[in-house]
């Protein structure tokens, strides 16, 4: 049987990697055969686009430009990574997938969701995920909550403006998207992680 497609998407700071890794030993615990891959990356090919995309001395990058790449580091992923592990029945859960390209180039740059389904096509059509876990927490809660934030890469090097559209672009495809589930992300990181887990069996991607 073909396995289950699963992504995980939020704003910086919502605690996402911590709820990888928690998902991550979760289901090593419980014998599920996975694999955590993530955007941009997951391959060679795609790890090398990201560093030309996220590397900050390219400032003069223009948006259309940067969501090329991410559309072109995803569809390689994709096809390399994604479904060979598809095929073989494994889960595939994917930090971050075509919502931030929504939300980071769609909305807070201002390129339109439009432009975007257009270029990410393939993704939309072929790869719709099973499931989308949204970790939901206000941008200033979570730059407060990484106390006034990394500045390490070209995108969280941007401003509290940028996060703060980027928070409204992922809300506006709650709607649009059924598969999106907005996890409330306030409590502690196991209270958050107990909510993923449920999800997870509730909606019949793990038993
Ligand atoms: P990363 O260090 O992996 O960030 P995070 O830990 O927050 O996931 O860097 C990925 C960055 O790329 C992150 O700032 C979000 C951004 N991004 C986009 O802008 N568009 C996209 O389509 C994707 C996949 C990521």
């Amino acid at each position: 049987m073909r396995g289950k497609f699963i992504t995980f998407e939020g704003c910086e700071g919502s605690g996402k990697s911590t709820q990888l890794r928690l998902l991550g030993e979760y289901l090593t615990q419980r014998g599920v055969d996975f694999l955590m891959t993530r955007e941009p990356g997951g391959s060679a090919i795609a790890e090398d686009i990201r560093k030309i995309i996220l590397n900050p001395a390219y400032t003069e990058m223009c948006p259309e430009c940067e969501a090329l790449l991410y559309a072109s580091a995803r569809i390689q992923h994709l096809k390399e990574i994604v479904e060979p592990a598809l095929a073989a029945g494994r889960l595939v859960v994917c930090d971050r997938y075509v919502d931030s390209s929504f939300a980071y180039q769609g909305e807070a740059r201002g390129l339109g969701a439009d432009f975007i389904a257009e270029i990410n096509g393939y993704a939309l059509e072929k790869y719709p995920p099973d499931l989308t876990v949204f970790l939901d927490i206000s941008p200033k809660a979570a730059f407060e909550r990484k106390h006034g934030a990394d500045q390490n890469d070209r995108i969280e090097a941007l401003g509290f403006e940028f996060h703060e559209k980027v928070y409204k672009g992922y809300k506006k495809l709650l709607p649009k998207f059924p598969r999106i589930v907005a996890v409330d992300c306030g409590g502690t990181k196991f209270e958050t992680a107990e909510i993923i887990k449920n999800l997870l069996i509730d909606k019949a991607i793990i038993k």
